[in-house]
């Protein structure tokens, strides 16, 4: 069986560099961006693999993510790679804290990889029945860690 890849924020920076590795190296792809119509570069990797399917997915829209799991219900997932992330605002000073900017970084990088993971466990359910051992990845950093910083 073709193992197959899930991974969200395709559109650019290292979600779509791992989409074109993936590809690459004969994966199935389910790219996943927010506006995949504006992403140039991932729609030339789907003229150039019909192994790559792309969604129209905001992370944050769980009931987005449910629909999608729904609507790939059949399919199993071997790996899915929770790429999307935001830094968050930079260089401001105390008191401007910005905290809806800070809320959607929260929604972003900790709740919706949640979401995610809870909405397509079936899928990689149904990949490890068929015999492969199916990874939920997260895609962290160091600005998250309590003891780097
Ligand atoms: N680059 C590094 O050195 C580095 C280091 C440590 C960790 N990381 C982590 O690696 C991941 C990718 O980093 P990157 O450098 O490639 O970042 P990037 O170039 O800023 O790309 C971020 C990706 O996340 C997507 N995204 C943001 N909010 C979203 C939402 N609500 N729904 C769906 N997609 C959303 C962006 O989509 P839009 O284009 O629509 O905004 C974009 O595709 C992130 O999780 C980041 O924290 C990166």
């Amino acid at each position: 069986m073709t193992p197959t890849l899930l991974i969200t924020g395709a559109n650019r920076g290292i979600g779509l560099a791992l989409t074109e590795r993936y590809l690459e190296h004969g994966w199935r792809v389910i790219a996943c961006c927010r506006f995949p119509g504006s992403a140039p570069h991932l729609m030339t990797l789907k003229n150039r693999y019909t192994s790559l399917t792309t969604h129209a997915l905001d992370v944050t829209d769980h009931a987005a993510v449910q629909d999608l799991a729904s609507r790939l219900s059949d399919t199993p997932v071997h790996l899915l790679i929770n790429n999307a992330g935001q830094y968050g605002p930079k260089g401001y000073q105390l008191g401007e804290t910005d905290t809806e900017a800070w809320r959607e970084v929260l929604e972003v990088n900790t709740i919706a990889p949640l979401v995610m993971a809870e909405s397509f466990t079936p899928h990689l359910t149904l990949a490890n029945n068929s015999g492969h051992t199916p990874i939920f990845a997260f895609i962290s950093s160091k600005v998250g860690s309590m003891s780097d910083n």
